[in-house]
């Protein structure tokens, strides 16, 4: 019992004027706390945090399988979306001032569309894996394999594998489940958590969590959330990427739902401070890139990502671009603003510079010479020319490029990861020209990225002794397999946004077609394996809920061109002129990035 962190109910309130200046005085990055404090005031805080929220729900019960509603209405923003069995029908403006852009728009946002077989079958599975608390939808379940007999975990919500899930919801129309997930996993946000009597920072989001039901006596249960912040999870890993997916989707939500009231919050913007604080915080970096360890993210097992890898380096780029458009500005906030305007300038300059390669950046690495030292050095990280893998210089195409996985002294991981690339040309982390040319790279591999299964988690896989000493051996991740270059159906939707911000949703109905072939037949698999994602992976789970979701995902967006535009961004030329090293051209010694910058913008 002791190992199960018990929240009893959901507040719908928000805190007290006292929880809020407990915040402040507590966590602000600004106020920095003296360290000797800092462990018995995160402790009292973490009890205080929302106190009056924590009552007993009445015992609760499970209840038959939920109707999904089949309008939403909001408040805020005046619309209304009407939805009939996976299909968008319409959407009224109620507002008089719209009533010229709506007749277009009505037009436009019309679709009536026979589902497929596949997507009649992913709905019903998608519904089956909800997973309700206290009577209320709070998520969805990573897998419902019936075959099973050791579902690990995959019995849990994941807080990333939810995302497509609820995406799906979205845009179906059914904000309710959204909304909870967001809530509760915002409770757990604020609870304790150790590993070992250590605890991480305040503002880490679990990994997964599960609804459990505790005896209280011999005659009454109770639903209790149990989270896992990597206390119990396979490696200890701690999930860096769920307080930046929770950012990611929390925008989601409003956006699509119109439904505003939710960030505005108090509970959900000290929420979205604790995730930039804890991002933000001071430490020995040298880079603006975020340091995690190995298996932070999606690839939640050790595969050599430790350091600064691209898949949370676009994340991060997300979430800063989300908070910045959901923190309300006030005395308070204001630093942390602007904390995050200079974080998102100099991340994207550090991106765009040094992650970015192509046949003519690989062709000066292979000319680097080394052990400069200057500031002004050509080769600021001493990259060994010999590090350009073999395998790459045949491979890279005359047109196209791409990021790279990782970049740390001494050290560029040459790998290409698929979610960091798209999730790159989403946020508009790379340039326009840049986020073009991922595309094209994709094109013309086409056959290594989406081959038989879109879509590679990255590329190519490590073998022999790579394999040995970057996995430890990992049985699991066998060349070709799993993290190690197997073929993951759930990042079509992110492909899906990517093509389509990009004016190519051919792309994505090319590979979503592929797809389409074999996942109904195949039984909605997690993964796949081979180069070419021939096979079933090894140790795949069947009705994988993020396989299903993905791919509802994708169609839906591809059918509603308008809600898929409410999910990326565009390039903010503004970004591009903050530069918070003071120094200008005109001083003696030069700021690097002003000088840099005009390379950026045409590349
Ligand atoms: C695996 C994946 C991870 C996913 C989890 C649940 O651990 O690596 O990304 O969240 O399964 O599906």
């Amino acid at each position: 019992m002791s190992a199960i962190y018990l929240l009893r109910k959901i507040s719908t309130k928000t805190p007290s004027r006292f929880h809020r200046s407990l915040f402040f005085s507590t966590f602000s990055k600004e106020s920095k706390p003296d360290s000797s404090r800092t462990n018995s005031i995160r402790h009292l805080s973490i009890q205080r945090f929302f106190p009056s929220s924590i009552y007993r729900f009445p015992q609760s019960k499970i209840l038959p399988n939920r109707k999904f509603s089949t309008s939403v209405e909001t408040n805020s923003s005046d619309k209304r979306i009407h939805v009939q069995s996976g299909v968008i029908l319409e959407r009224i403006h109620k507002n008089e001032e719209e009533e010229t852009v709506s007749k277009v728009n009505v037009e436009t946002e019309r679709v009536v569309r026979e589902e497929s077989e596949a997507e009649k079958e992913a709905w019903r599975i998608l519904e089956n894996a909800v997973v309700r608390y206290c009577g209320s939808p709070v998520g969805t379940v990573a897998a419902n394999d019936p075959g099973d007999k050791m579902p690990l975990n995959y019995d849990q919500v994941f807080i990333r594998d939810f995302v497509p899930s609820a995406l799906a919801f979205l845009l179906k129309g059914e904000g309710d489940i959204v909304r909870n997930f967001l809530l509760h996993t915002l409770q757990l946000q604020s609870w304790e958590k150790t590993v070992d009597c250590y605890s991480p920072g305040q503002g880490l989001m679990p990994a997964s969590f599960k609804v459990r039901t505790v005896a209280l006596d011999e005659n009454t249960t109770e639903e209790v959330l149990d989270p896992d912040f990597g206390e119990s999870a396979i490696g200890r890993v701690a999930p860096v990427d769920s307080g930046l997916w929770w950012i990611i989707l929390l925008r989601a939500y409003g956006k699509i739902t119109g439904d505003f009231s939710l960030q505005e919050r108090i509970d959900v913007q000290t929420g979205i401070k604790l995730i930039m604080n804890l991002c933000l915080a001071d430490g020995f970096d040298m880079f603006p890139t975020l340091l995690v360890t190995d298996g932070s993210c999606m690839i939640d097992r050790r595969m050599g990502i430790h350091g600064h890898p691209l898949e949370i380096q676009s994340l991060f780029y997300s979430a800063l671009r989300c908070s910045r458009e959901m923190l309300s500005v006030n005395d308070s906030s204001k630093n942390l603003v602007r904390a995050i305007n200079n974080r998102l300038s100099a991340l994207s300059f550090h991106i765009r510079e040094y992650y970015w390669v192509d046949i003519k950046k690989i062709n000066e690495i292979y000319r680097y010479k080394t052990e400069e030292y200057s500031t002004d050095a050509t080769n600021k990280f001493n990259i060994y020319p010999e590090q350009i893998p073999p395998w790459l210089m045949d491979w890279i195409p005359e047109q196209g490029g791409y990021l790279l996985g990782n970049l740390q002294p001494a050290h560029m991981d040459f790998r290409f990861f698929t979610l960091g690339n798209f999730w790159s040309i989403v946020s508009s982390l790379a340039t326009p020209k840049q986020n073009e040319a991922i595309l094209n790279l994709i094109e013309a591999k086409w056959d290594d990225i989406i081959g038989n299964m879109p879509l590679k988690i990255c590329y190519p896989a490590l073998e022999y002794d790579d394999w040995r000493i970057i996995t430890g051996s990992d049985p699991k991740n066998t060349p070709w397999s799993y993290h190690n270059s197997g073929s993951w159906p759930t990042l079509l939707w992110q492909f899906t946004l990517a093509c389509m911000k990009m004016g190519r949703p051919e792309l994505a109905e090319k590979a979503l077609a592929v797809a389409e072939k074999r996942l109904l037949a195949d039984r909605w698999p997690e993964y796949y394996d081979t180069r070419s994602g021939k096979f079933i992976g090894k140790q795949s789970r069947l009705y994988q809920t993020w396989t299903v979701a993905g791919f509802l995902t994708s169609k839906l967006l591809l059918a509603n061109p308008e809600m898929a535009s409410l999910l990326f961004w565009e390039e903010d030329y503004e970004l591009l002129d903050i530069c918070a090293c003071g120094l200008r051209k005109s001083d003696r010694k030069k700021c690097s990035r002003v000088a840099a910058k005009t390379q950026i913008l045409v590349r």
